[in-house]
């Protein structure tokens, strides 16, 4: 059973020896390991089940190892870099061949991330190497967003869990594509579509869907917990799952006619980063209830809020 503790050198020792470590992110844990030893990425892959077209991102702790993986980085990454960095923002760009093709899953590109964490933050300060690392759950299930949530699916499969407490922003990185020409946005993350636009003055193309092979981890059915969900038309699905046991996931208000304990209200004062903070741990909490069907309603169409239905989406197309 995995230990959970706050030591650094005990996770650097391990993560040197070519095993893998669960790691806190401000946005989600992530399932590390040496992303230079093919050995300790493909352990990552089978720990979590997870295909191997799926690419992992790469962390690092700052930019000035950043031309050892990658080539051709453009302005817009500097920009980009200097305003939100560390933080939950991933790029796509070009990569250098030391960067094995196990991790990008065969793809020319690598996504890089700065997470902003202090302890994986001085982690990465004192390895001579970057960690691959993908959210440290099962493939297709809701990232964690605590220790504890990291122990209850894959404590058995690993042996140390460096323990940061609650995650801050608790919604995936936002991941752009700088790789070819225009940016791109491939995935609706933690950092908001309008705060990357007010830095740049650009609008940016956002291709997020499961078709799109530019993002091959984007599946239609992603972030889904064990419970049925449904996304969006709240009064219409209200009628049509009548007589099951019925739970909510709302952003500010209950809903009248579902018992107050199967209610999940993100944030009561209507506060996006709130509401993205609290979203995963309350789909994990409907796993250990015995609702039915999850009414999931649609959240406003701005800020970290397109990112929350992108989820809810997902969830619920299982
Ligand atoms: O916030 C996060 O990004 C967390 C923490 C742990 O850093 N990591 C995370 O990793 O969410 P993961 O593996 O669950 O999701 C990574 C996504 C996948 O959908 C994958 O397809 C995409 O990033 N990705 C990685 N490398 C890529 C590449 N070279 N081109 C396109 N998409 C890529
Ligand atoms: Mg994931």
């Amino acid at each position: 059973m995995a230990q959970l503790g706050t030591d650094i050198k005990e996770a650097k020792i391990r993560l040197q020896k070519g095993e893998v470590v669960a790691i806190p992110t401000e946005t989600v844990y992530g399932l590390a390991a040496n992303a230079l030893d093919e050995k300790a990425v493909s352990s990552v892959f089978s720990i979590k089940n997870r295909p191997s077209f799926d690419p992992l991102i790469v962390h690092l702790a700052n930019h000035s190892s950043l031309e050892n993986f990658c080539q051709d980085i453009p302005k817009d990454f500097y920009h980009l870099y200097d305003v939100f960095c560390p933080g939950p923002l991933t790029f796509i760009l070009p990569k250098k061949n030391v960067v094995p093709d196990l991790v990008t899953a065969g793809s020319p590109t690598v996504g890089i991330r700065f997470p902003r964490h202090p302890l994986t933050q001085q982690l990465l300060e004192s390895l001579d190497f970057p960690l691959a690392a993908p959210s440290a759950n099962p493939f297709g299930y809701v990232s964690p967003t605590n220790a504890r949530h990291v122990e209850q699916q894959l404590g058995e499969r690993i042996n140390y869990i460096l323990d940061g407490g609650d995650c801050e922003v608790g919604l995936e990185s936002t991941i752009i594509d700088l790789s070819a020409g225009e940016p791109v946005i491939l995935r609706l993350g933690g950092l908001s579509l309008e705060e990357i636009q007010a830095v740049t003055g650009k609008r940016y193309a956002v291709q997020t869907s499961s078709s799109n092979p530019k993002a091959p981890g984007m599946l239609s059915s992603h972030y889904a917990p064990g419970k049925k969900v449904v996304f969006d038309n709240m009064e219409e699905n209200f009628r049509i799952f009548k007589g099951r046991r019925l739970g909510s996931i709302t952003f500010q208000k209950n809903v009248s006619g579902i018992p107050l304990a199967n209610q999940w209200v993100l944030s009561p004062n209507g506060d996006l980063k709130e509401a993205a903070r609290n979203l995963f741990k309350c789909l994990r909490e409907t796993d250990e209830t015995d609702v039915e069907v999850i009414l999931a309603e649609r959240f406003p169409e701005e800020g970290l809020g397109r990112a929350i239905n992108d989820r809810l989406m997902r969830a619920a197309a299982k």
